[in-house]
């Protein structure tokens, strides 16, 4: 690696080279030997956290989703506007994540701009890559007048603000952090709102970020309004990017694929939450082979998990629910959708490959040119044993053992770009 954290080279062991290159990285603070049993991963990536809804992880999951907006999230949301609440939640999510291996976050923060910062703050300082957004929620007929942004133009000038503020941030912080042009949804915006962000994402470059199509109440509220779908109408009001993700895409059809193939815009897919919120499941394989670039999300709290270890090993469930499909009656003869499983290796690339390549960042995967982002596992750690007792020692067999049994326990480090910001206490 070099002195940027960039990865130069990769070794196998039996490499002639592997010898003095160990000689030289041990000479260096920025070497690690693994013992038997441990393994380097590429760190996660989590394209999809609110980060306000971490002291609601695991509970309110039995409502509608409109119902949990408004008398669950909301209410916690506007506690934002407090910075110093903010701080203290901030800062044990960023380590939580990053003890799960979670190097690189997708963050939708609140509609509070001094608190926002705070998150992309907390982010440069405990060593993560955080890609941050001021949540827009200008509509005042679709928002509680205790949780909104004042105007649509006080929106647009604190979108403004937080963007330049975070580009300023990250130009000293290793690792990057981004801003992100973040509207809630489009039910929560205006069209004047909507259409300024797409100005503003042409204006700067920057990420963008939305929910779309996650169930059916948003789906048939956005046709609606605008006589299109979600997918089309983001696309309309400039918002559709090569540097877009869309969270959960639950019900978008295969015309609205092809908008996603053609602007660039990738899914966050979100296999626990939604289980609870979408009453639906997204056929990620079919859209993969439509060319749809698909990574996964936590969806922190409408999914309970701050794992992505838990939504690789859901996503793996889902697919096999939905090609088995559900036929309570027993009447039909044949049930499902045909070949719509996934692997749990193909679930693991959403969360590493996957993720980089709908950020269109060199992350997620450990190879020549991209960054040094690693997690250390060891299948042997004390109390947390994955042994295949000498008879399951195959790679392949190692990599699903522990993508199906690793806990945090297993996880002894974490590097980001180079550099140690997680050790197993
Ligand atoms: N749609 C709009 N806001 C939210 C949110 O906070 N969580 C989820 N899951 N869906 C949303
Ligand atoms: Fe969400």
């Amino acid at each position: 690696m070099d002195e940027q954290g960039i990865i130069q080279n990769v070794f196998q062991t039996k490499d002639t080279l592997y010898q003095t290159k160990l000689k030289e990285a041990q000479a260096s603070d920025k070497f690690v030997e693994l013992e038997d049993g441990q393994y380097f991963l590429p760190g996660f990536i989590d394209l999809h956290v609110h980060a306000p809804q971490w002291p609601q992880a695991g509970i309110a999951l039995d409502e509608p989703l409109n119902k949990w907006l408004d008398e669950c999230t909301f209410p916690l949301e506007a506690k934002y506007q407090d910075s110093t609440f903010a701080q203290t939640v901030y800062q044990d999510l960023v380590k939580n994540l990053l003890a799960r291996g979670t190097i690189t976050v997708l963050y939708f923060a609140t509609v509070h701009l001094e608190a926002s910062l705070a998150l992309a703050e907390i982010c440069a300082k405990q060593g993560q890559r955080g890609l941050v957004g001021k949540v827009v929620m200008d509509h005042p007929d679709m928002n509680p007048d205790f949780y909104r942004d004042a105007s649509t133009q006080q929106a647009l000038t604190d979108t403004e603000e937080f963007i330049v503020a975070v580009k300023e941030l990250g130009k000293n912080v290793s690792q990057g952090v981004y801003p992100v042009i973040t509207p809630r949804f489009v039910p929560s915006c205006t069209d004047e709102g909507l259409a300024g962000l797409g100005q503003l994402a042409e204006k700067y470059h920057v990420h963008v970020q939305s929910h779309c199509s996650e169930g059916q109440w948003e789906h048939d509220h956005v046709k609606e309004r605008f006589g299109k779908s979600d997918t089309e109408v983001l696309r309309d009001f400039g918002l559709l990017t090569e540097k877009s993700v869309m969270a959960h895409c639950n019900f978008i059809n295969e015309k609205d694929g092809e908008i996603f193939v053609e602007t660039g815009t990738a899914v966050a897919h979100c296999p626990i939450s939604n289980a609870y919120f979408a009453n639906g499941v997204i056929p990620i394989k079919r859209l993969k082979e439509q060319g749809v670039e698909i990574g996964l999300g936590t969806d922190i709290s409408g999914g309970f998990s701050p794992s992505l270890w838990d939504n690789i090993k859901q996503a793996v469930m889902s697919s096999r629910m939905l090609e088995d499909g559900v036929d309570v009656t027993c009447a039909q003869e044949t049930r499902g959708v045909p070949d719509s499983r996934i692997s749990v290796i193909e679930a693991f690339s959403l969360a590493t490959q996957g993720g980089g390549e709908a950020l269109s960042l060199p992350i997620g995967v450990i190879a020549k040119g991209y960054a040094c982002d690693v997690q250390v596992i060891d299948m042997n750690a004390t109390g947390a044993s994955l042994s295949g007792f000498g008879v399951f020692n195959e790679p392949a067999e190692q990599l699903q053992k522990l993508l199906y049994l690793a806990t945090p326990a297993n996880i002894k480090q974490v590097w980001v770009q180079g550099k140690l910001v997680h050790e197993k206490y």
